[in-house]
C-alpha cells in the first residue's frame, strides 16, 4: 500500500483551547484540516519508530471518518500499533486508563465533550501524553506553532479498517487492534470501590436512576450498575450512544438534563441519580428532589475519601480550579493536607497527579476526578458516592446538609452568556482590567472588595507560568466573583461569571443558592456592564 505525501495549507484556526482543538463539524470537513492538525500531532510528538498509540472517541458525528483518516495517517508516520475502542468508541476517562495501563506512546481522543453533535454541531481532537492526561501548554502550543507551517502530510491509501468487532487487522506496517472500549475500565473501577457493598445497598431496595444522555457511558453504566452491581435494567436511561445524542446537548446539569432532573424531583423519586456528558468525563449527582453542586460532590467525596478501598490509605493532597468554589479547601485543612488552585482546564492537574502532590482534583463544571487516570472521570465519581451512600447508609441529602454543618457552606452559582460577540466579551474584561484600582477597598452594602487581579499561575512542578486565567474580584469575607472567558465555545464568545459566598450559619443553610446570591449577582452586573456591553439581559444557562 503506498503512502502519499499530500500537499496542504497551514491554518491559522488551529489553536487548541481548553481541551483541545474544538470546531463546527462543517469546519473538520474542510479538504486537509483535520489532517493537517493531526500531522501537526505527529510532527511534534516525535514518537519512535513502531510506537503504539490509543486512539477512540464519543461517539459523535464525523467519530468514524476521523478514526479513519487518523489510522491511515499513524500507518504512514511509522506507528507499529494502534488500540481503538470497539466501533471507534472509548470515553474520555476509559482512553487515559488504556495509554496508562498498556503504557502507549500517548493517544488521540475525538470529542466536543458536552458540546451538540451530528453534522452541524461540533467535533473536537487531542493528544493526551504516556500519562495519559491531556498534553501540557507547552506541547499544544507547540502543535499549534507546526500547524501554522505544515505544507504537507503523510497518509496511506488503503481501504478502511473494520472497527466493530474486536480483533486485529494489517494497515501497511500498522497493526490496528479493536479493543472491548470497556472491560479494562470496568475492572479499574472494581479495584477502587466496594462492590460488594454498592450491590447489598441496591439488593436492600435502594435506587439509582443513571441518564447516559445518549451518549458514551450508556455501554459503560450497563455493565457496571446492571451487569455488575445488580440494578435493573431500567435504572439506566437513554442507553444507547447516538451520533447526534438524540438531538440533545449532552451536558449534565440541571438544564440539559431534564429528563433526569425531572424523575429525581418528582413523585415516588429514586434514592440516586446522576449524568454523565457526551465523552463520559462529566458527571452531576442528585439526591431525591435534591442537587449536589460539583465543588460540594468535590469536598463531600474529600471529607469521605477512606470510605472507599482505594483511597483507604487516605489523600495526598487535594486540587480545584480556580472558578471552583473553597468547599474543599476546608476539608484539606481539617484534614491537614495541601490543597492547590490552578487555572481551568484539567491538564493543569497532570503534573500535580504526576508528582504525587494530590489524589483529588475537581472543577466547578461537573468535572472530578482522582490519580486513577488523568482525566476528569464521570462514572468514577458516580461509583463513590454510591460507595459513600452504601458505607454510611443515609440519604444523600443527609449527608451533604451535616457537611455544610461541620465545614460551613459556599453558595455558589455560574452564569454564562453564550455566543456574544468577541468584542463585546473582551470589552466586558477590559473595563473590569480598567477598574481594579478604583474597586479595590470599595464597599456594596455587606461586601467590601478586599483586591481584585488576573489570575495567574505557576505550576510547583515545571515552573511554568500561565496568565490570564480569569478576574477575580475577592471580598473580605472570602466570598468571590469570578469573571472568564471560556475555551471551549465554538460560537462567538462564552463569559462566565462565577459567584460564590461562604456561609458559616447553619441556620441560613436551606437557602436558595439563587436568593442568597442576589447581591453579588447584582454587584457583578454593576461593575462589569455586561448587560449594557453585550445587549443581554439574562444569562443563556445558570448553573
Ligand atoms: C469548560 C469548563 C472547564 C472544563 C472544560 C472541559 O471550559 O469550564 O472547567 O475543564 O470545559 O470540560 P471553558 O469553556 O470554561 O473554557
Ligand atoms: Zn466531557
Amino acid at each position: 500500500m503506498p503512502i502519499r505525501t499530500v500537499a496542504s495549507q497551514p491554518f491559522p484556526d488551529q489553536k487548541p483551547g481548553t481541551s483541545g482543538l474544538r470546531k463546527k463539524v462543517k469546519v473538520f470537513q474542510k479538504p486537509h484540516y483535520l489532517e493537517n492538525f493531526v500531522q501537526s500531532i505527529f510532527d511534534t510528538i516525535a514518537a519512535p519508530q513502531g510506537a503504539t498509540l490509543v486512539v477512540g472517541g464519543d461517539g459523535r458525528f464525523y467519530n468514524r471518518t476521523a478514526i479513519q483518516t487518523i489510522l491511515k495517517m499513524a500507518a504512514a508516520n511509522g506507528f507499529g500499533k494502534v488500540l481503538v475502542g470497539q466501533g471507534g468508541i472509548l470515553s474520555t476517562p476509559a482512553a487515559s486508563n488504556i495509554i496508562r495501563k498498556y503504557q502507549t506512546y500517548g493517544g488521540i481522543i475525538l470529542s466536543a465533550s458536552h458540546n451538540p453533535g451530528g453534522p452541524d454541531g461540533d467535533f473536537g481532537i487531542k493528544y493526551n501524553g504516556n500519562n495519559g492526561g491531556p498534553a501540557t501548554e507547552t506541547v499544544t502550543e507547540a502543535i499549534f506553532a507546526r500547524s501554522k507551517v505544515l505544507a504537507e502530510y503523510r497518509i496511506l491509501d488503503a481501504a478502511d479498517v473494520p472497527l466493530d468487532s474486536t480483533g486485529s487487522t494489517r494497515l501497511g506496517a500498522l497493526q490496528v487492534e479493536v479493543i472491548d472500549a470497556v472491560a479494562d475500565y470496568a475492572g479499574l473501577m472494581e479495584s477502587l470501590f466496594d462492590f460488594g457493598a454498592i450491590r447489598s445497598l441496591l439488593q436492600g431496595g435502594f435506587r439509582i436512576q443513571f441518564d447516559a444522555m445518549h451518549a458514551v457511558t450508556g455501554p459503560y453504566a450497563r455493565e457496571i450498575f446492571v451487569n455488575r452491581l445488580g440494578a435493573p435494567a431500567a435504572s439506566v436511561m437513554n442507553a444507547v450512544p447516538l451520533e447526534d445524542f438524540g438531538n440533545g446537548h449532552p451536558d449534565p446539569n440541571l438544564t440539559y438534563a431534564h429528563d433526569l432532573v425531572e424523575i429525581m424531583f418528582g413523585q415516588n423519586a429514586p434514592d440516586f441519580g446522576a449524568a454523565s456528558d457526551g465523552d463520559g468525563d462529566r458527571n452531576m449527582i442528585l439526591g431525591q428532589r435534591f442537587f449536589v453542586t460539583p465543588s460540594d460532590s468535590l469536598a463531600v467525596i474529600a471529607a469521605n475519601a477512606t470510605l472507599a478501598p482505594g483511597y483507604r490509605k487516605g489523600l495526598a493532597g487535594i486540587a480545584r480550579s480556580m472558578p471552583t468554589s473553597a468547599a474543599a479547601d476546608r476539608v484539606a485543612r481539617a484534614l491537614n493536607i495541601p490543597c492547590f488552585e490552578t487555572p481551568t482546564g484539567w491538564k493543569f492537574f497532570g503534573n500535580l497527579m504526576d508528582a504525587g502532590k494530590v489524589t483529588l482534583c475537581g472543577e466547578e463544571s461537573f468535572g472530578t476526578g482522582s490519580d486513577h487516570v488523568r482525566e476528569k472521570d464521570g462514572l468514577w465519581a458516580v461509583l463513590f458516592w454510591l460507595n459513600i451512600l452504601a458505607a454510611r447508609k443515609q440519604p444523600v441529602e443527609t449527608i451533604v446538609r451535616e457537611h455544610w454543618a461541620q465545614y460551613g457552606r459556599n453558595f455558589y452559582s455560574r452564569y454564562d452568556y453564550e455566543a456574544i460577540p468577541s468584542d463585546a466579551a473582551n470589552g466586558v474584561m477590559q473595563h473590569l482590567r480598567g477598574n481594579f484600582a478604583a474597586l479595590t477597598g470599595k464597599s456594596f452594602g455587606h461586601y467590601t472588595v478586599q483586591t481584585c487581579d488576573d489570575f495567574s499561575y505557576t505550576d510547583p512542578v515545571d515552573g511554568s507560568v500561565s496568565t490570564n486565567q480569569g478576574i477575580r474580584i475577592l471580598f473580605s469575607d472570602g466570598s468571590r466573583i469570578i469573571f472568564r472567558l471560556s475555551g471551549t465555545g465554538t460560537e462567538g464568545a462564552t463569559l462566565r461569571v462565577y459567584l460564590e459566598a461562604f456561609e458559616a450559619d447553619v441556620a441560613r443553610h436551606h437557602l436558595d443558592a439563587q436568593e442568597a446570591l442576589q447581591s453579588l449577582i447584582q454587584i457583578a452586573l454593576n461593575i462589569s456592564e455586561l448587560q449594557t456591553r453585550t445587549g443581554r439581559e439574562q444569562p443563556t444557562v445558570i448553573t
